[in-house]
């Protein structure tokens, strides 16, 4: 063997170190070249060496990961994962994990009459809707609060069942939504009178794109003519709950008419059929699933609660009646979840509901923290005590920056801070919730896990632990379905059910 090509095992040692420490999630080829500062083609060479003695593996997104990581097994010791949270949160608060495997996703709305009118992914379904509050007694006379209602399912599932139901979302789109889903004062002959006003209005166009500088890559410029004279038609009619449903079979019709899609987060795809007379078709058919909907609802008006209240402002400071509320069901963002604002921004531009990046960053700043937050933002805050001093939150904290330490590079530096963040946003809102529920009433709460750098965060069992600290008592903790992590795909992550009580003040019949 010639001598330079002799191989210091300090060297191969460092990669396969590295790789270690990134635990769970594997790490890129940039970021080892990063933190074992060797020149790539060394970087390459340890590699393979290490890959031919099946010491590692690599794995979804390009990164390598030990063997003994491959697959979720052995995550290595100081790792805690979901059975041990499990078995700390039973033994703290006295309640278990019960497999309960039902359709909590948007899914199967796509059947459903109002609740298909406008997919929104991240949606409840109304089945499971319709379930909890039939087993919580809903009817005439209760009313339901969903703190972030995204696209109305359980305000408008509420009224279906004759109750008033409450709606709060920041995204402008999701609230403009949500409204007009639960609004169905509207005769099927006006909203074909104006839906046939729209399509055939003429004139000259007066409106310009958007201000998103990716517009004419998102649509063919045939395709944002036809749109901007549809919105333009949309827009001439009067202001009052016909235009706004006009406005949400405009907004459910913008992807469609795209070179994107969402799948969930917002992508290019190849659409090759779309033409000048696409959003038209398009548009006259959303408004037709309305219509028919608006008809079949007709039948059943005297089973109708009164409209829906939504808020387009954030839960944590909506004014709610003390003790007014009588089931408060939910599904908050999921730790390290989705950035709604870049995926929406589509639909809020179009719609005029932000007018600039500076709108878009403001209202993102607004929201339940993602990980696309400015880093000021995540820098300068500064919990408050609950969630400061919650040992839980602490550990995941301490845990996402030691491994991203070790990591060198990450998607973000400052990813701890981020997720404190995250459960500090949240808390505000359960006070709120806790505040305006009677004595005695739920809060079901659908919520996720993560893995985030390596580190295992139960967002479910955090919620419900700062719920406790609210007032709150943990009554149930089911699991719904099992997922699939995107930083390490053999990892299993869940989605549950988590359902809170407020309590009565008097002993529980046992
Ligand atoms: C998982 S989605 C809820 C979907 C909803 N259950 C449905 O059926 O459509 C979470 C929602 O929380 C909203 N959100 C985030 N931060 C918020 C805040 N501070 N106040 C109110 N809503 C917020 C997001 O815009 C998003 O629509």
């Amino acid at each position: 063997m010639a001598a330079g090509r002799a191989r210091a095992p300090t060297t191969t040692s460092r990669v396969a170190d590295v790789i270690g420490r990134s635990g769970l999630t594997g790490i890129t080829f940039k970021q080892l070249a990063s933190s074992t500062r060797l020149p790539a083609g060394e970087v390459t060479r340890q590699l393979a060496d290490l890959a031919a003695a099946h010491a590692i593996t690599r794995h979804g997104r390009g990164l390598w990961a030990l063997s003994e990581y491959a697959g979720g097994r052995s995550p290595g010791p100081g790792f805690r994962g979901p059975d041990w949270y499990d078995l700390e949160f039973a033994r703290e608060f006295g309640v278990s994990p019960v497999g309960a495997p039902r359709e909590i996703q948007f899914g199967p709305n796509d059947r459903r009459p109002v609740h298909r009118w406008w997919p929104y992914v991240q949606g409840f379904s109304a089945e499971f809707v319709e379930e909890t509050c039939r087993q919580y007694g809903v009817g005439r006379g209760s009313t339901v609060l969903d703190p972030f209602c995204g696209s109305g399912t359980v305000p408008t599932t509420a009224r279906l069942l004759g109750a008033r139901g409450i709606g709060a979302d920041l995204m402008p789109i999701a609230a403009l939504v949500a409204r007009a889903k639960g609004e169905w004062d509207v005769t099927p002959a006006a909203f074909r009178a104006a839906t046939r006003r729209v399509l055939r209005s003429t004139g000259r166009l007066r409106l310009s794109p958007p201000f998103l500088r990716e517009t004419s890559r998102q649509f063919a410029a045939p395709v944002v003519r036809s749109l901007l004279r549809l919105k333009q038609g949309v827009r001439a009619e009067p202001e009052g709950p016909v235009q706004r449903l006009l406005e949400l079979a405009f907004a459910g019709i913008l992807i469609d008419s795209s070179h994107l899609k969402r799948a969930p987060c917002l992508g290019y795809t190849t659409k090759p059929n779309l033409t000048a007379d696409t959003p038209f078709q398009l548009f006259e058919a959303r408004a037709a699933i309305i219509e028919a909907d608006l008809l079949l609802l007709g039948k059943h008006r005297a089973s109708w609660g009164p409209p829906v209240e939504i808020h387009g402002e954030s839960s944590a400071t909506l004014p709610l009646r003390a003790r007014s509320v009588d089931l408060a069901v939910t599904s908050p963002p999921y730790v390290n979840g989705m950035d709604y604002v870049m995926n929406y921004k589509i639909d809020l531009a179009w719609l005029d509901l932000v007018r600039s990046y500076a709108d878009l960053a403001r209202l993102r700043g607004a929201m339940v923290a993602c990980d696309n937050i400015p880093r000021g933002l995540a820098e300068g805050h500064r919990p408050g005590p609950e969630v400061a001093g919650d040992p839980w939150v602490t550990w995941v904290a301490a845990s996402i920056e030691r491994n991203v330490h070790a990591k060198g590079t990450y998607r973000r530096a400052d990813m701890a801070r981020v997720v404190t963040k995250y459960f500090d946003d949240l808390l505000p809102v359960i006070r709120n919730v806790h505040r305006a529920l009677r004595p005695g009433a739920r809060f079901v709460v659908v919520n996720g896990d993560s893995l985030i750098a390596g580190t295992y965060v139960p967002g479910d069992l955090i919620f419900a632990r700062l719920g406790v600290q609210t007032g709150f008592e943990v009554e149930r903790f089911e699991i719904a379905r099992h997922r699939r992590s995107g930083q390490h795909r053999g990892f299993q992550l869940r989605e549950s059910v988590l359902t809170l009580r407020k309590p009565t003040g008097r002993p529980r019949p046992r």
